[in-house]
């Protein structure tokens, strides 16, 4: 079974790749993750948990909610991160999640996907968006092969020191959402409502006709709300003013 969380499309491609690949059910953990339900998922198959990385580790959201999750049957688990560059030390964790879950640790894969981080770093155009993913496309394939053979996925030698150190400091003073606004483009729609998977953003009071989006501080940067926006209505300060916002080419 594919168990996957996606910001912006990336991971959810990956997964259904791996999915489409090995014959084997895909599972969109949004809802799970918003509701906080851990309820029993039974699979025969190894458990393939995809998602994005976050300052070198699976997002905290994902790790959390693993480790309560009954997932039943077959005592396998493999992960695979999206990055855009490098998932550093996550596969240490990875592991130690692993056996928290109770599970036979099969490895830890990178695939390398367009940035997401548009609060922070550039976003690829379109174009250059979809060589990334056509590139990553042969490294997919090998991974779901490697998991068809039942194999140890390859195990990259990235320190855990430096992941936990990094992570630590993304933690402490880089996620926050004080910094999300809307500009005069929002129409209400309520699409960031929607999209953004810890409920953290709720339509003010009406005043008038118009209502705005607040974002209520259990924000995980997960960058959904600004990349999927319909109306290019968020952004994160000022820096993304002239950022292209990013959402997966081929999840769109
Ligand atoms: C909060 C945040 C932290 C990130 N940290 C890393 C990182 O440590 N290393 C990296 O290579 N990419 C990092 N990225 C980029 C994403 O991992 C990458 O674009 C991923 O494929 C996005 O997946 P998604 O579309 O499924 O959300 C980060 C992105 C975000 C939003």
């Amino acid at each position: 079974m594919i168990l996957y969380f996606s910001g912006t499309g990336n991971s959810e491609y990956v997964a259904k790749r791996i999915a489409q690949k090995t014959e084997d059910e895909v599972l969109n953990l949004f809802d799970r993750l918003r509701n906080d339900d851990v309820s029993e998922i039974q699979s025969d198959k190894p458990w393939v948990i995809v998602a994005p990385t976050y300052a070198w580790q699976m997002p905290h959201i994902v790790r959390d909610w693993l480790k309560r999750a009954q997932l039943t049957g077959d005592p396998r688990v493999y992960f695979v991160l999206t990055c855009g560059t490098s998932i550093g030390g996550a596969g240490a964790f990875a592991k130690a999640v692993a056996s928290e879950m109770g599970k036979t640790y099969k490895g830890t894969a990178p695939v390398v996907m367009p940035e997401n981080y548009i609060a922070i770093f550039n976003t690829p155009g379109q174009e250059k968006a979809m060589e990334i993913v056509d590139r990553a496309e042969e490294k997919i394939d090998r991974i779901a092969e490697t998991i068809n053979e039942g194999a140890y996925l390859e195990e990259l030698g990235g320190g855990r020191l430096p992941s936990m150190v990094m992570n630590w400091g993304f933690h402490k003073f880089i996620i926050a959402d004080r910094k999300f606004r809307t500009n005069e483009n929002c129409t209400s729609c309520g699409q960031c409502v929607k999209v953004c998977p810890t409920e953290n953003i709720y339509l003010d009071s009406p005043e008038g006709t118009k209502r705005h989006p607040v974002w209520s501080g259990r924000c995980i940067h997960c960058m959904a709300c600004i990349n999927r926006c319909p109306f290019r209505a968020i952004e994160y300060g000022s820096s993304t003013e002239s950022k292209e916002r990013y959402r997966c080419p081929k999840t769109v």
